[in-house]
């Protein structure tokens, strides 16, 4: 129980703090950044208890395995819907309205999942297997702190927002995903992650986490043009890369 509530906190400070340089890319290189950081904090029983229930393919290592719930996905569509939640966008989280699958399966949103997994862990009589209970908690409390993850219904978290990244041609949630932390690790990082997890550790705190965290609530503006702005304005407060981001 302690060892589950400080791996939520860990993880959810992780969440926050690797969008310190403007990175926000919960693709493969944001999934990774999340749990490395993470279990950089776990107490040693934590630790022991989470390296206990990794596969043998982690090499004890939780980051490896952190973007497995995507890979999940692809081949079990059934779970897609507990990535992210989404709303109309009138700037409220509704559980009973939001956390839905689409044919209005209950607490199938990526609240729902946290809950799911959690629980799942915390009972040791539990039928769901631990191995993918941790895996799928440390996925979600990563996707839940990607912005487009709680995004608005009608452009599906940002991915019918097409917006130029430099020179390129993308979605809102791509920028996200991806493109923030690619550019953030090519231009200040040589492009090499481990330089940049530990530039982000350094940084971690708890006040820089409760001074980062609002930022997760500002994408929910009716207006396209207005969420892009928001998604600029979290970038720059999120680090000193200046996004080159516009709408289309
Ligand atoms: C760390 O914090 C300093 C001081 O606020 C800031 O200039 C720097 O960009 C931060 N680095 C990262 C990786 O967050
Ligand atoms: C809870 O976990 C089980 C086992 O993975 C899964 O079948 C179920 O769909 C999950 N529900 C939610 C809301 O995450
Ligand atoms: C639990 O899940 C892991 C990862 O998918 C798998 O390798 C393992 O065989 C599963 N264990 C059981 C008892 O099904
Ligand atoms: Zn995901």
């Amino acid at each position: 129980m302690a060892m589950l509530l400080l791996l939520h906190f860990v993880l959810a400070a992780a969440a926050a703090a690797a969008r310190a340089p403007a990175a926000q890319a919960w693709g493969v290189e944001g999934h990774y950044m999340v749990c490395k950081i993470a279990e950089s904090y776990l107490s040693r029983e934590a630790s022991a208890a989470v390296k206990g229930l990794l596969p043998e393919s982690a090499g004890g290592e939780l980051a490896k395995t952190c973007s497995w719930p995507d890979t999940e996905r692809r081949q079990n569509p059934w779970s897609t819907p507990l990535h992210f939640a989404d709303t109309p966008g009138d700037c409220n989280f509704c559980y009973a309205r939001d956390c839905q699958g689409t044919k209005g399966e209950k607490d199938m949103c990526v609240v729902g999942a946290i809950n799911n997994y959690t629980a799942a862990l915390k009972d040791s009589s539990s039928p769901y297997n631990r191995t993918e209970s941790l895996m799928f908690l440390a996925h979600f409390v990563g996707d839940v702190h990607q912005p487009m993850h709680c995004g608005r219904t009608a452009d599906l978290g940002g991915n019918t927002v097409l917006v130029h990244w430099y020179t390129s041609k993308t979605n809102l949630h791509k920028v996200w995903d991806d493109k923030v932390i690619g550019t953030a690790m090519n231009r200040l990082y040589r492009d090499d992650l481990t330089t940049m997890i530990s530039a982000i550790t350094r940084n971690l705190t708890v006040s820089y986490y409760f001074w980062t965290a609002p930022s997760v609530r500002l994408h929910c503006w009716p207006s396209p043009k207005r969420r892009v702005q928001s998604g600029v304005t979290t970038a720059k407060y999120s680090g000193e890369l200046r996004a080159r981001i516009r709408t289309s």
